[in-house]
Formats: C-alpha cells, sequence, structure tokens
C-alpha cells in the first residue's frame, strides 16, 4: 500500500503557487508502542501554513512551530481520520480522530498527540468549531479579548474559519458584532446566519473606518484581527477606551518582505485610549483546551454555533486548494475530503 504526501518543493515568492509542492508517495508508516496509524479522510488546508514556508525565521526562539519548513519535507495541519491500527489502550481500529498528520493519505500519531472527536457530530467538525480555528476564536475572544456582554466586538476576515465562530461567541456572549469580508455574500452570510449585526466589504468600500464607523457610531471595545498591520492601522482610531485588539493572524501579511509591510499607525491611540494589544498563540492555553471543547461542543450540539464548510474531494487537489485562501476564493472551512476512489490513486 503506498501513502502518498506532498512534500515542500520551492518557498513561495508571495502569493503560494500550486508549483511549491511536490506530489511524493512512500510506504505506510508502522506504529511503533503507544502510537496509533490513521487513515486522513478530512484534510486541512491552512493560512497558518504559510508562514512556516517562508525561509526566514520568524519565530526565533520563542517556538519550534514558527520554524520554516525545509525543503523537501512533508507540509501540512491538522487533519482528522480514522484509526487503522492501534498500539495504544486509549484508541481502536475505527475511532475518528484529529492530530497533526499533515498533507499525506496516511500518518502515525503518538497517542498523547491524537484527540478523539465525539460520534454525535460529523467529523469535519473536528477541524472546525471542535478544532485549532474554533479553539483560538475562543480563547482570543474570552481569555486575550476578555469580551464582556454588551460590548461591540469587530472581527476581520469574519467570514473565514476563526472569524465567523469568533463572531457567533461574541454574540452568544451578549456582544454586537460587526465584521469585514471580502464579498457582498460573503457579509450577507455574516448578517443572515451568523448573528452579526453589520458587516462590511472590505474591497468595495473604499474609507473602510468610515463605514465601520456608521455601523458603531460608539467605537469597538474588541478588535479580533486576522487580517494585519494595514487594518489594524485603519480600525485603531474607531478603538474605545481600553479597548483590547487580538492578534490572531495576518494573513494579508503573510509573504510580504519585511521592507514592505505597512507597519502600525495611529498608533498614538494606544496611549490616548489606553489600549492593548496581545498575539495569540492558541496552543499556550493546551491545558485548558478540554474545558473550551465541552463548552464549544455544547454550542455546536445545540446549534448555537456553526462553521460554514468549503470542501473539495481528492487529494491532490490540497495545493491549489491551499492557494485559494490567499485570494478569498474560498468560502469558510477550507478542506479537502479523501474518498476511497481517490486513495492510492484509484
Ligand atoms: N494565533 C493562532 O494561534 C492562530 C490559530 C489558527 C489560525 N490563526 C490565523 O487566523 C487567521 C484566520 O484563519 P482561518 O483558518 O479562519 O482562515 P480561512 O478560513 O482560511 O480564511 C481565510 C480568509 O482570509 C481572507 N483573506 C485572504 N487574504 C486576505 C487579505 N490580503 N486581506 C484580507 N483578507 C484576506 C479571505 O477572505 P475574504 O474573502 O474576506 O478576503 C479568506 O477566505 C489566519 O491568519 C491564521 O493564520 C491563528
Amino acid at each position: 500500500m503506498e501513502n502518498r504526501r506532498f512534500v515542500l518543493a520551492s518557498r513561495p515568492d508571495g502569493l503560494p503557487r500550486p508549483e511549491n509542492f511536490r506530489l511524493e508517495s512512500g510506504p505506510v508508516p508502522t506504529p511503533a508502542d503507544g502510537q496509533i496509524l490513521v487513515r486522513n479522510v478530512y484534510l486541512g488546508v491552512d493560512p497558518g501554513l504559510r508562514p512556516a514556508l517562508a525561509d526566514a525565521h520568524t519565530g526565533d526562539e520563542v517556538d519550534d512551530e514558527f520554524e520554516p519548513i525545509p525543503l523537501g519535507e512533508l507540509v501540512g495541519y491538522f487533519d482528522a481520520g480514522i484509526v487503522e491500527r492501534s498500539r495504544h489502550p486509549g484508541f481502536a481500529p475505527g475511532d475518528w480522530v484529529t492530530g497533526m498528520l499533515k498533507w499525506q493519505e496516511y500518518g502515525v500519531l503518538d497517542g498523547a498527540a491524537a484527540r478523539k472527536l465525539p460520534p454525535e457530530l460529523p467529523p469535519s467538525t473536528g477541524l472546525g468549531v471542535l478544532g485549532i480555528p474554533g479553539l483560538s476564536a475562543y480563547f482570543g475572544l474570552l481569555e486575550l479579548g476578555a469580551a464582556q456582554k454588551g460590548e461591540t466586538v469587530l472581527v476581520t476576515s469574519a467570514a473565514g474559519t476563526v472569524g465567523s465562530i469568533a463572531g457567533q461567541i461574541a454574540a452568544l456572549r451578549g456582544c454586537r458584532v460587526l465584521g469585514t469580508a471580502g464579498t457582498d455574500e460573503k457579509c450577507r452570510r455574516l448578517r443572515e446566519e451568523f448573528g452579526f449585526a453589520a458587516a462590511v466589504n472590505y474591497r468595495t468600500e473604499k474609507n473602510l473606518a468610515a463605514a465601520i464607523r456608521l455601523a458603531a457610531p460608539e467605537g469597538v471595545d474588541v478588535l479580533f484581527d486576522n487580517v494585519g498591520t494595514r487594518m489594524v492601522s485603519d480600525i485603531l482610531p474607531l478603538m474605545r477606551p481600553f479597548g483590547r485588539i487580538v492578534a490572531c493572524g495576518q494573513i494579508a501579511d503573510y509573504g510580504v518582505p519585511p521592507e514592505q509591510l505597512p507597519g502600525l499607525r495611529n498608533t498614538n491611540r494606544f496611549i490616548t485610549h489606553r489600549l492593548t494589544l496581545r498575539g495569540l498563540f492558541v496552543h499556550d492555553f493546551a491545558e485548558s483546551f478540554p474545558r473550551a471543547l465541552a463548552e464549544l461542543s455544547e454550542w455546536a450540539g445545540a446549534g448555537l454555533l456553526r462553521c460554514h464548510e468549503d470542501i473539495e474531494t481528492g487529494f491532490e487537489r490540497l495545493p491549489a486548494a491551499f492557494a485559494q485562501l490567499f485570494t478569498g476564493e474560498n468560502a469558510g472551512r477550507k478542506l479537502v475530503k479523501i474518498d476511497e476512489r481517490d486513495r492510492d490513486g484509484h
């Protein structure tokens, strides 16, 4: 049995392209004691992979996760699949699990690095509401953003996976939620399906701050940012006293050479309005994941928290699906599904 996998062929120059990845094939790995062999079914396509494709160190001494991926190495992030063989007492063949299996058909995980998915929810939920995106939204909004009932929360890239979940959690907490997104259809979905009070199309709106001010004349208490410095600079003058900015992602800045980054403007507002900006690294909250997952599962089970999924079928689609994230062609959680006909090239 063959195991197809994507490795890094070249480092992207600006936007990633499918040619940056190479399809290879090798043997299916064998689990050691304490490990499980997982057959991947839903593969995660995540913008957070982009910084690791660059050759510059971005996180330096802070965490290995920010180290660049060497050329020729397996790429990818978290996936969801079915246990094929188990040498760990906590898992049995047939269990659905999620873990960092990366872009390959079969992968081995240590038992401690795998998490069983609840049978009562679709397994793809394990990569959305019950995955790293849901956890990032939860801890970013509630711990770093400390969003309180009655406050105004603004989410950028709000129709994306993390953004849409953060907005829904804010609405559940009794906040007034605004969002930015790149198409009118995404803005419509935010208002009509995800409970946002207002949504602004940042691509067509000439004056973003003025459009947001119209929707929130009282200003913004929590800015949950997934986009980066240019948008944060535009929104800074709208921040209310003691406002909190959560730097979750910088998708507009990934791959931009440091000398071309726009830099932060309007920073005097930090002093005059006692603002804070905190960077989120979701794995810092790993010890509290079980508590968050219990609450997220409850909301998802009750139909209060959803994630729009954008699923393609076919393992070979992974590189093209990844490129779509940076042009906004994806609509929600981008996943690639491997079905049985696709597996092993059939
Ligand atoms: N800090 C952490 O621990 C952590 C954990 C997970 C994810 N993240 C970060 O969170 C962010 C969101 O992740 P996600 O999984 O929600 O992504 P996603 O669902 O894949 O959404 C990506 C969306 O970003 C928007 N976008 C792309 N390029 C843009 C640009 N130049 N300017 C403005 N918007 C742009 C597009 O929507 P539009 O149509 O609206 O443009 C695109 O659909 C990413 O930056 C990711 O790296 C951080």
